[in-house]
């Protein structure tokens, strides 16, 4: 069988995407499947091409051998591309890639992890793996998430949320219902962006309307945050489709700021995907709240229909009650440091979302 590797991507979050995606290609069944790398470059070309296996190659800027990929909906069965070259000679110079038997998108963020990207596979009905398109895209807006977590009556902070158009027009107005409706500390977020970009906290009305203003550049929809002060942030993942779920062991990250900037968390850290002193794995938070943590994480995936690998991000604040952050539908490095310790080597989950994903 043929698995397409997707990565890279018209998204902030291209830079871990390239990890992600090529720490997958490394630990992808060589005996079960054979790998076609799909490298999405920063313009939106889908390229492919040998150098794409090697992380070496993106940071020496050694992508020598890479072709534009033909992408065609006209497609026999399961040709995903085909070669409009060889049927009718449109295209010249480009690469062929036929049929692949399911994608593994390991894109994050917009253009992506989204439901974008996953629309497409199902109009060209081609398995893929991770969450669908409805999955995605209610993982991707932080409102919409918060809305059905909360329906769903899964802990999660006081927010409210506005359009940039709302803001730009009653900028008063709404500065005003912000503070009669929460205290801050406050985050502010773009609905839809992830890595911590454009997010930042308000502690008075002077810092909200910055951080209100830095928001607008990267959405349309800005979400207000009741921050939790002093918190503790636990991760747990869940794998998994329907009811078959299983959660991971918890991890509390270590040593950043309360608010994790995309410098922290990517640039910082290793490219092995931050592993090693800078996250406490098993979280130490005792049998109790684990439990509580694990339960309330696979709720939240079951509630926005979660399929493949998603990792969830708590907060704990001063008196130990939990909140849900968010959920990440493809999380970076697919999260397979939470799974070593339940016996799960990043090999076995990679074919496990494979599995999932040709289910
Ligand atoms: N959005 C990044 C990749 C994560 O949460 O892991
Ligand atoms: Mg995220």
């Amino acid at each position: 069988k043929r698995v397409g590797v997707i990565f890279g991507g018209r998204s902030v979050e291209h830079e871990v995407s390239v990890i992600t995606g090529i720490q997958i290609m490394e630990n992808i069944d060589k005996e079960k499947y054979d790998i076609v790398p799909i490298y999405i470059n920063k313009e939106g070309r889908w390229l492919t091409g040998d150098s794409l296996f090697k992380f070496e190659n993106f940071k020496e800027n050694n992508l020598k051998d890479l072709k534009e990929i033909v992408f065609t909906p006209f497609h026999d069965d399961h040709n995903f591309y085909s070669h409009p070259n060889e049927k009718g000679g449109l295209f010249s110079n480009k690469k062929i890639v036929e049929n692949i038997d399911v994608i593994f998108p390991a894109l994050h963020g917009t253009n992506g992890e989204d439901g974008t990207i996953q629309g497409l596979f199902e109009l060209m009905n081609i398995p893929y793996v991770g969450g669908g398109v409805l999955t995605s895209s209610v993982g991707m807006d932080k409102i919409l998430m918060k809305d059905v977590f909360k329906a769903n009556e899964l802990p999660v902070v006081d927010y409210m949320w506005f359009y940039r158009s709302e803001w730009e027009e009653h900028k008063e107005e709404v500065l005003k219902i912000i503070e009669d409706k929460l205290k801050y500390p406050l985050f502010v977020k773009p609905a839809n962006l992830g890595s911590s970009v454009g997010i930042s906290k308000a502690v008075d009305n002077e810092s909200l309307d910055r951080a209100i203003e830095i928001a607008i550049r990267y959405d349309r929809k800005i979400i207000i945050e009741k921050a939790v002060e002093n918190p503790r942030e636990i991760n747990c993942a869940v794998i998994g489709y329907d009811n078959n779920l299983m959660a991971s062991l918890c991890e509390e990250p270590l040593g950043f700021d309360e608010l994790l900037s995309y410098e922290d968390k990517y640039v910082k850290s290793n490219m092995k995907g931050a592993k090693g002193e800078r996250r406490r794995i098993p979280a130490d938070i005792g049998e109790a709240k684990t439990k509580e943590i694990e339960e309330i994480a696979m709720k939240a995936f079951h509630s926005i229909d979660g399929r493949g690998n998603a990792r969830i991000d708590f907060l704990l604040d001063e008196e130990n009650n939990v909140y849900i952050n968010e959920i990440n539908t493809m999380p970076g490095s697919i999260a397979y440091y939470l799974w070593e310790g339940k016996g799960i080597s990043f090999k076995e989950l990679v074919n496990r979302m494979i599995d999932i994903g040709l289910k």
